[in-house]
């Protein structure tokens, strides 16, 4: 079964992405959620519809937790998939780059599946928590050191020092912030970054956190407590056997 959910997942989130092409040059209904700078577009809307639709016609006894219109199903409770339509939905309406489609399922609060698209390479990354796979190769990587490694970050949380985070920062080559935590995952698979800092929701976290899971990496609070799968919280996806030094940073 979890290999028919996980072709399934491959599948809906690359129609979504040749979906977001098509209409990559249309003109977006963009509406504010909480503030100026909290958008949403008519095309997030219609890519989450789609695919709720396809998850409720094929599993329909599966729960769903997704970014728009309220769909809030408790993770920890049975099997849910998590969807972000479009993460970095800032970059879709300003750059038309840099973002991406997200699913994820879980068991009963377990990570079985993550799914991402980096819509405009072309580019999906896909595992099940014990390996993962850029298209039809499979990911092979080796962390190097923090002194040799770049840090993916969230803005706000780096000026602030948000907990400790500028401090850890100098002991890296430097920073890099993209504003899609999707981009920022796929990023650390690649190689290109060692770790991520951020303020996240669940959707924006769950499938990458399955997809580093097999490279050793840790989804969990910047305080080191679990992720609660609810609401915003600062979270770090960063290497396990490298926690001491982080810790040693980090208040
Ligand atoms: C956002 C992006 C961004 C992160 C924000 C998220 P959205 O997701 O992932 O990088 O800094 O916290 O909300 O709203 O564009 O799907
Ligand atoms: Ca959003
Ligand atoms: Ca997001
Ligand atoms: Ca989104």
């Amino acid at each position: 079964m979890l290999n028919t959910k996980l072709e399934f997942a491959k599948t809906v989130v690359q129609k979504a992405g040749v979906f977001i092409k098509q209409h990559l040059s249309d003109d977006l209904e963009i509406s504010e959620k909480t503030h100026f700078d909290d958008l949403v577009t008519n095309l997030d809307r219609e890519v989450q519809d789609q695919i709720l639709t396809q998850i409720q016609s094929t599993f329909p006894g599966d729960s769903v937790l997704a970014e728009e219109n309220d769909v809030r199903h408790d993770i920890s409770d049975g099997n849910v998939w998590v969807l972000d339509p479009i993460d970095g939905t800032t970059n879709f309406i300003v750059q038309r780059d840099n973002f991406a489609v997200m699913l994820a399922y879980y068991e009963a609060g377990v990570g079985k599946i993550g799914v991402i698209l980096d819509v405009m390479n072309d580019n999906l990354y896909w595992g099940d928590g014990t390996s993962a796979y850029k298209n039809e190769t499979q990911i092979h990587l080796t962390v190097k050191p923090l002194r040799q490694s770049l840090i993916g970050v969230n803005t706000y949380m780096y000026r602030t020092n948000a907990g400790g985070l500028l401090d850890l920062s100098h002991e890296s080559l430097g920073v890099r912030a993209i504003g899609s935590a999707g981009i920022e995952y796929v990023n650390i698979l690649d190689g290109k970054i060692w770790g991520y800092f951020s303020n996240l929701s669940p959707w924006d976290y769950a499938a990458g956190a399955v997809l580093i899971a097999p490279f050793g990496y840790v989804t969990q609070q910047i305080d080191g407590s679990p992720l609660a799968f609810e609401g915003r919280q600062m979270m770090m996806s960063v290497p396990s056997d490298q926690l001491d030094k982080i810790k040693a940073y980090l208040k």
